[in-house]
């Protein structure tokens, strides 16, 4: 399988990242002391790496695109501009623990809970760390592909699953990386994720005794109001998956780190983290201001994109967009648009958090003091739009062929976006006089979006099905990293973030809507 996305552990960042990572058999606390002698032989991405770590060399934050050629990003992506992070660092560091926290270390609480607390600390010595905080709200967790690189992670939450061990809360997950009812439905399909998923039902498994029984809210925009998962502003959470941690921190003013798979998990069954980064008040200043001078409406993907690629990991603070936001509010009508832009922040840099002038909570209290002194300016006019997109190459190996999929909901769709979609297409269809799009359009959503689209717009969802826009709770990237994907399926998406790790070309709304009635690209 070519994997790229889900490649996600970072070598040279990430000591801890390995530690979460770690156990094969045995006792995971052996191979936590092993990886500590490792990490005291030299920093991290040196090379001496344990063999049971063997498979979290990858990441798909290794600065390679879609294409396979470098995209010249080298950050640490933590979201906490730490990259001068090093093994060595992490021994010399020590944080302070409450007596509570030191008595877990010990073992007070169980031997699984001084595992995980090991973890947690070395964690945080990593990233110079002071101190555990508590967590409230309810974690996000991206651990989602049951691929056989994720086997000694899964294996490792088996083992704290069958010790009794829980989250804090009920979590919510990214999405399964496969739909066999929808999209995979058919043998050669099966037979790839199948063959490449083997380990789905023990990750399943394994997150419903951890606390996260349900599949109906598997998604990424776990924020949404269909699955709740949306904490009050400056709560510590420990979430992983970029584009929800994106939205998080921004829009809900939640308070996280950009976590790798596993350590999220970590910190919900200790119910704690280790405060940096992102967390702090102090990792919350913007180093840009971000200028939109745009003459229209921005496209939101584009603007996210371009973000990312100026400030990399570094926070940003927009203003120029509020006024797209009617009444100043972020509502469940138009939180696709932050959620299309920070998604893209995220994904084509490692963009953690961002503010906007007069809309997210942080911009709301503290306005331009979020800026440092001597922060930079970037200005995003429509000329900078078009460079971007100048940018987007056609990536689909017969270049002059048709598309044969549309891909519409990267990060998931919210209720609103398939409403708007919905009307698009099928309107667009009437009035050139079609019953069905051209290619199918896959609507990416949890499945309890697609439920109450059924409940409060039957007509529409009839309509919808007959169109052939089918929707699907999966992931569309995880398809979209099958080997072989860009030789069987020439897609177009709305998704930024999509393009970013695919293959999957990009266009603006209405050019899409075209290309879905029509069955071609334009010139
Ligand atoms: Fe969600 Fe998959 Fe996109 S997890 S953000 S649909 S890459």
């Amino acid at each position: 399988m070519n994997m790229d996305r889900r490649k996600f552990i970072k070598v040279s960042s990430s000591v801890a990242g390995s530690l979460a990572m770690s156990h094969v058999g045995g006792s995971f606390l052996a191979h936590a002391e092993e990886a500590t002698k490792m990490a005291e032989l030299g920093p991290s991405g040196s090379g001496k790496v344990p063999d049971f770590a063997k498979d979290m060399l990858t990441s798909d934050m290794l600065g390679l695109g879609p294409d396979g050629k470098p995209t010249g990003q080298k950050a640490t992506f933590t979201g906490a501009s730490m990259a001068n992070a090093t093994a060595e660092k992490a021994m010399k560091h020590q944080m302070k623990l409450t007596a509570e926290e030191q008595a877990m270390l010990d073992g007070e609480k169980g031997e699984e809970i001084a595992k995980l607390m090991k973890i947690l600390v070395l964690f945080g010595n990593t990233f110079g760390a002071e101190k555990l905080v508590d967590l409230g709200g309810a974690p996000h967790s991206n651990l989602y592909p049951g691929a056989p690189y994720l086997g000694s992670m899964i294996k490792m939450l088996d083992e704290c699953a069958e010790a009794g061990l829980k989250s804090y809360a009920p979590y919510t997950v990214n999405p399964r990386p496969y739909d066999v009812y929808n999209v995979q439905n058919n043998t050669k399909e099966m037979e790839i994720v199948y063959d490449g998923y083997p380990l789905q039902k023990d990750l399943d498994w394994v997150h419903a005794r951890l606390g996260s029984p349900d599949l109906n809210i598997r998604s990424c925009a776990c924020y949404i109001k269909e699955i709740g998962n949306a904490p009050e502003p400056g709560t510590y959470v420990a979430w992983a998956e970029s584009s929800a941690v994106n939205y998080g921190n921004s829009a809900l003013g939640i308070r996280t780190n950009r976590n790798g798979a596993g350590i999220d998990l970590i910190c919900a069954m200790a119910g704690k983290a280790p405060l940096f980064g992102l967390m702090t008040d102090e990792g919350r200043m913007a180093k840009w201001l971000v200028d939109v001078k745009t003459s229209k409406t921005p496209d939101w993907g584009v603007l996210g994109t371009a973000i990312g690629r100026k400030v990399v990991e570094d926070v940003p603070y927009v203003v120029g967009i509020d006024k797209y936001f009617e009444g100043g509010e972020i509502t469940e009508d138009n939180l696709h648009l932050l959620k299309a832009m920070g998604s893209a922040t995220a994904a084509s840099g490692a963009v953690g958090l961002y503010h906007v002038e007069n809309l997210t909570p942080d911009a709301k209290d503290k306005g331009r003091k979020l800026l440092v002194e001597g922060y930079q300016t970037y200005v995003y006019d429509d000329a900078e739009e078009q460079k971007i997109i100048a940018t987007f190459d056609n990536l689909w190996p017969e270049k002059d062929k048709g598309p044969t999929a549309a891909f519409i909901g990267c990060p998931h769709n919210t209720y609103h976006e398939m409403l708007k979609w919905g009307k698009l297409v099928t309107e667009a269809l009437e009035k050139a006089g079609k019953e069905k799009a051209a290619i199918p359009v896959y609507m990416f959503c949890a499945n309890v979006v697609r439920t109450r689209v059924i409940e409060e717009e039957s007509e529409l969802a009839g309509k919808m099905r007959r169109a052939g826009m089918l929707p699907t709770p999966m992931c569309g990237v995880t398809w979209a990293g099958t080997k072989g994907f860009s030789d069987r399926v020439r897609g177009v998406t709305n998704s930024a973030k999509t393009r970013n790790y695919s293959t999957i070309r990009y266009f603006p709304d209405q050019t899409l809507v075209d290309i879905i009635v029509t069955g071609k690209v334009p010139a």
